[in-house]
């Protein structure tokens, strides 16, 4: 006899319960307004009763439903992903959802305005962030990866094709729990689940990889485990990125999400920035985002479906106060990658950077943390001795006034990976057209600056850093062909 998560992970195959079989099931109305986390229009397209409507409303939208035919309901319910409902119906006990990899996520239903208030071990389903962590994860084959606070088990779902080895933690017994229900139930084997705080699971281990979607939530007490760890501010995000360089093998790395609060006096690129400094690995952190105080506290309190209960203004206020009194006036959220790089003089980048990136950012991530290490390490005399390449993908934009005989700022932009755009002096410029990796920088400044009439010992004397810049922020990569 079939295990029965094989049985269930078999059947719902069958049916199309999948992301494409559920999106096209219910319609790009129903889909998108399900992606916002609305309910209505996809209980209003699975009132047939057909099998993968049924699978919908079963699992994903948390409806009493007529067991589905094969169903091993009692193995299921043992398993605790069923339970009886009136009638003879069953209900799910969990929220079951396939997800992007192909393979499906078990945790538990997301509350609602209305709902009983969250149980303090709730596990937390597959989201936004869970989604940009795997699309920030560099996409290289290693040995041994670390997935700490796996929570429902989802990055393990993103690593299993590239990692031999995979450890899980988590504080919370009841997420390892879920989490394994969802490796089964996506034909992932052998992952070894361990539960402990932070580090305390791995002591004394290396790993290749480390990823953590954090429970990086900053308030004032730490209510939820699924995203808040109960230490002080931002400190667990600080210590995780402090201690995680020490259980990387040579050439290893770690990459996480993150919260840091602003601090009125303080610049938080300095905040961060000294996070980083000092744990040996060459470091990037990116500000994608920030919010003032009330806007954060009112995303949290609205992610535990608190707006509109009593206690509203209470928590709010409690929450702002606190803020108030460690005189927080923002809270930025972002990614950091840490690799250690063996280089006795590891570099670290903080920025600021918003914009639309190419996904998935892990394709390409390994070379912005190489870029930001070599163009650091580059002595300027190695600099004009180098051969560079423009990188596939740049375009230049003059703009200035129409009919000018020149522009007035030559930008140059990727059209691809991070997509950044930086101003470029006439020589940079003049670079970007002729950059192709067959001549080293020198003579290529010397022939410049015959053209321009400038002289060509200041060029190979000012060159240096602003091409430095450029090849940090991947506009030109030093040929090694
Ligand atoms: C935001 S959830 C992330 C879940 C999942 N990894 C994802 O990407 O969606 C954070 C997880 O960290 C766990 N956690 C909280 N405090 C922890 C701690 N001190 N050590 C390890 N894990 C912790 C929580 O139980 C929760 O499952």
């Amino acid at each position: 006899m079939k295990d029965p998560l094989v049985r269930l992970r078999e059947s719902m195959l069958a049916t199309g319960y999948t992301l494409d079989g559920v999106r096209e099931r219910l319609g790009d109305v129903a889909a998108t307004a399900l992606s916002r986390e609305e309910l209505v229009p996809a209980l209003r397209a699975t009132r047939d009763g057909d099998p993968l409507g049924t699978l919908i409303r079963l699992w994903w939208l948390g409806v009493p439903v007529e067991p589905p035919p094969g169903l091993p309901v009692a193995e299921l319910a043992a398993a605790g992903l069923l339970a009886a409902a009136d009638g003879g119906q069953v209900v799910a006990a969990v929220h079951l959802q396939p997800w992007e990899t192909g393979g499906y996520v078990v945790s538990d239903r997301k509350v609602r305005p209305g709902d009983p208030a969250l149980r303090a071990d709730h596990v937390v389903g597959a989201g936004g962030a869970s989604a940009n962590l795997a699309q920030l994860v560099s996409r290289r084959p290693v040995r041994r990866a670390l997935d700490l606070g796996t929570g429902c088990g989802v990055q393990v779902l993103h690593l299993a094709d590239r990692a031999e080895e995979i450890v899980a933690t988590d504080v919370n017994p009841r997420a390892l729990e879920l989490a394994r229900l969802s490796w089964a139930l996506s034909g992932i084997e052998g992952v070894d689940a361990r539960e402990g705080s932070l580090f305390e699971p791995v002591a004394g281990e290396l790993f290749d990889l480390v990823v953590s979607n954090p429970p990086f939530v900053i308030s004032p007490r730490g209510r939820f485990t699924y995203r808040e760890s109960g230490l002080r501010g931002d400190d667990f995000c600080r210590d995780l990125v402090r201690q995680a360089p020490r259980l990387l093998n040579p050439g290893g790395t770690c990459q996480l999400l993150a919260n840091w609060l602003h601090v009125e006096g303080e610049d938080w690129r300095d905040r961060v920035g000294g996070w980083l400094a000092g744990t040996g690995c060459d470091g990037w952190a990116v500000q994608r985002d920030v919010q003032d105080p009330a806007e954060y506290v009112e995303l949290w309190l609205r992610d535990a479906a608190e707006q509109g209960t009593a206690r509203y203004g209470e928590l709010y206020d409690d929450w702002l106060g606190w803020f108030e009194a460690e005189n927080v006036t923002g809270v930025g959220f972002g990614w950091i990658s840490m690799h250690d790089s063996g280089s006795l003089d590891p570099v670290v980048r903080v920025e600021e950077y918003g914009g639309r990136v190419e996904l998935p950012v892990g394709g390409y991530v390994d070379e912005v943390l190489a870029a930001i290490g070599r163009a650091h390490r580059l002595t300027g005399a190695e600099l004009l001795a180098a051969r560079l390449r423009l990188a596939g993908g740049v375009v230049e934009e003059r703009i200035g006034p129409p009919g000018a005989e020149d522009p007035s700022t030559i930008m140059l932009r990727q059209t691809r990976g991070l997509g950044r755009t930086a101003r470029a002096g006439m020589v940079e410029a003049a670079l970007a057209g002729v950059c192709d990796g067959d001549y080293p920088l020198a003579p290529l400044l010397s022939a410049i600056a015959d053209l321009t009439g400038e002289s060509a010992a200041d060029l190979l004397e000012k060159a240096p850093d602003s091409l430095r810049a450029l090849i940090a922020e991947g506009f030109f990569h030093i040929s090694t062909g």
